[in-house]
């Protein structure tokens, strides 16, 4: 039988926590032949909390887990971890400046980075979710100069699977007619999904809807869908971001010709190198690559680049606050 693949989930107490393990543990993270080891990482007042959800993960007897740890270890928590899903994060609270927000949240990537460095396994593959997400990928990054850079990535998975499905819904095709769609920049509301790229029954998807209604609501409704499901639900979207979750890493090792990803820029489209960013990408031999040869005309281009400078601005205050 196979050896076990462990994977790290910290937040693991939370609502995406809730969401994802059950997930992970029925085989859909890695496949549905891979056994896995699941380590739960949360802050110590919520490891009880944890247990709880650890004792229902036992409660479903799922023949793929093979174990569960709860700590507040990060070096326990990550020691043989093949797969790290950062999900916990320290939100943006009233009144909290950008500064503030970067600095709390680089006093848990930063360390998290290094225990992942200090004791992972030598394939470890590092998804960030906790936002503000690549950035918080980028600090991880930093901390971890042994693992190779291209392992750390942050997920616009989730903006990809709105954009297709707000297009599906406008052209009234299933989301399985669109293909290569692309979600470019920043995990925030200056993301840019881009349909001039994409095709809808082999035809350029921005061809077949009018240029208002692509400008002033696909792009909107997309980047600031987060906000409309708080507004409906009282809550951060919670199962839509674990099912993304698990797309964005199901992808990354089993292969994909085209989705979503925020992985580190080697310049590609004039993205300054080293940001993590979302690119076009597909997957082969466990291997994100960024799709290239695409143009970029003005339209798009102006969109990409206002988003490439908020990272780019991001990148700079961690810089100044010495969290990188
Ligand atoms: P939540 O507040 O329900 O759960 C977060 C959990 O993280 C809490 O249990 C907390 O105790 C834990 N935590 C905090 N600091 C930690 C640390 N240092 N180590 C381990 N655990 C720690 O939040 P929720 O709804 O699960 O969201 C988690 C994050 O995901 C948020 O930052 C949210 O903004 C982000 N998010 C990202 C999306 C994306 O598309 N990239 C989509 C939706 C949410």
């Amino acid at each position: 039988a196979q050896t076990p693949v462990k994977v790290t989930v910290t937040g693991a107490a939370g609502q995406i926590g809730y969401a994802l393990l059950f997930r992970i543990a029925s085989g859909q993270l890695l496949g549905a032949d891979v056994p896995v080891k699941l380590s739960l990482l949360e802050i110590p007042q919520a490891v009880k909390a944890a247990e709880g959800t650890a004792m229902e993960l036992d409660d479903c007897a799922f023949p793929l887990l093979s174990g569960i740890e709860v700590t507040d270890d990060a070096n326990k928590a990550f020691d043989g971890a093949s797969v790290a899903l950062l999900v916990g994060a320290r939100p943006r609270t009233a009144g909290m400046e950008r500064g503030d927000l970067l600095q709390a949240n680089g006093g848990i990537f930063g360390p998290q980075g290094k225990a992942i460095n200090d004791n992972a396994a030598d394939d470890i593959r590092v998804l960030v979710v906790g936002n503000p997400a690549n950035t918080n990928s980028l600090i991880a990054q930093q901390h971890a100069p042994d693992v190779p850079a291209e392992r750390f990535t942050a997920m616009t998975r989730l903006d990809h699977n709105r954009a297709l499905s707000q297009l599906a819904a406008k052209l009234q095709v299933p989301v399985t007619e669109i293909k290569k769609m692309t979600i470019w920049g920043n995990h925030s509301a200056t993301q840019y999904p881009d349909l001039f790229h994409a095709e809808v029954g082999g035809k350029v998807a921005a061809e077949q809807v009018d240029e208002a209604w692509l400008r002033d609501t696909f792009i909107p409704t997309v980047a600031k869908r987060g906000a409309a499901i708080i507004e409906a639900r009282g809550a951060s979207s919670a199962a839509s971001a674990a099912n993304a979750a698990i797309d964005h890493v199901f992808d990354w090792v089993n292969g994909t010709e085209w989705t979503s990803a925020a992985i580190p820029s080697d310049g590609s489209y004039g993205v300054p190198e080293g940001l993590i960013s979302s690119f076009p990408v597909a997957s082969r031999d466990g291997k994100w690559e960024i799709i290239q040869g695409l143009e970029i005309d003005a339209f798009s281009r102006e969109r990409i680049d206002a988003s490439v400078r908020e990272l780019e601005e991001e990148r700079a205050a961690v810089r100044e606050l010495g969290l990188i």
